[in-house]
């Protein structure tokens, strides 16, 4: 059971696994479970912002996801346009919310950037939950990138510290990643948030990502709350 107002996580990530089983299980294509899983997350962005989570991070298309056979790929694409255009455009219509992507960028469709772009520039001013989708993105690119760029600037080596890399990763002035879902039973991190989640919490979940509910969201940051977190230090009132 949640308890409301107390320890929400601030940052949460979602691995939304699952879609290619949840549609052969039902003897229909796997573009039809993605198309499923796109519309389930609605309500997973509905609830974070009711409990008052600072930043949701979905985790859509990994850099790996880039190797699927290629019509995956080019209609996960144009599903991902349709997407931003239709849903997104609705949700930000409705809800007052930051959008904000993380990944690799440069490789996206021209179109879906321009997309991201207009809709990331339009919410930048918004005071409401940080919405991140993680498309084109892995986390060891991510690092990857941040180190260029820190290189890049001319910085010293003995300055480059913790600070240094958090400011030059996408997901910079955001939370590290409190707690990270992941459903369809896989018990991996699949390269995402590898820095941020250097303390994350997980909760793993059997359903799989387009029969998620806001029920069993609600359920994960529950069982959250229940975690005591140490941060490689003792608990308190331990006997030493
Ligand atoms: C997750 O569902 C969505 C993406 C990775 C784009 P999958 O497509 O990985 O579904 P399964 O794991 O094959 O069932
Ligand atoms: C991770 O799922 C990426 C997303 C959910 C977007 P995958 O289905 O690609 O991960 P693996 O291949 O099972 O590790
Ligand atoms: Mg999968």
């Amino acid at each position: 059971m949640l308890i409301k107002g107390e320890k929400i996580p601030a940052h949460i990530g979602v691995i939304m696994d699952g879609n290619g089983r949840w549609a052969q299980m039902r003897g229909l294509s796997r573009v039809e479970g993605h198309r499923q899983g796109a519309r389930r997350t609605r309500d997973i962005i509905d609830a974070a912002i009711n409990i008052g989570v600072d930043v949701l991070t979905l985790y859509a298309f990994s850099i790996e996801n880039w190797n699927r056979p290629k019509m995956e790929v080019d209609t996960l694409m144009g599903l991902l346009e349709h997407y931003l255009m239709d849903e997104v455009e609705e949700l930000i219509r409705e809800r007052a919310i930051i959008f904000r992507m993380i990944g690799d960028r440069n490789r996206l469709p021209a179109k879906i950037q321009e997309l991201v772009k207009d809709i990331e520039t339009r919410t930048v001013n918004n005071e409401g939950m940080i919405l991140v989708p993680a498309i084109s993105y892995g986390g060891k690119d991510e690092v990857i990138r941040a180190f260029r760029k820190i290189i890049d600037s001319g910085t010293p080596v003995e300055d480059i510290d913790d600070k240094m890399v958090d400011h030059n990763l996408d997901t910079s002035g955001l939370p590290p990643v409190d707690l990270i879902i992941r459903t369809s039973g896989e018990k991996r991190v699949s390269n995402f948030l590898l820095w941020q989640g250097a303390y994350a919490e997980f909760y793993f979940t059997e359903t799989l990502w387009p029969d998620f509910t806001s029920e069993e969201f609600l359920q994960a940051i529950g069982d959250y709350q229940k975690r005591e977190r140490r941060y490689g230090e003792i608990n308190q009132g331990g006997i030493i």
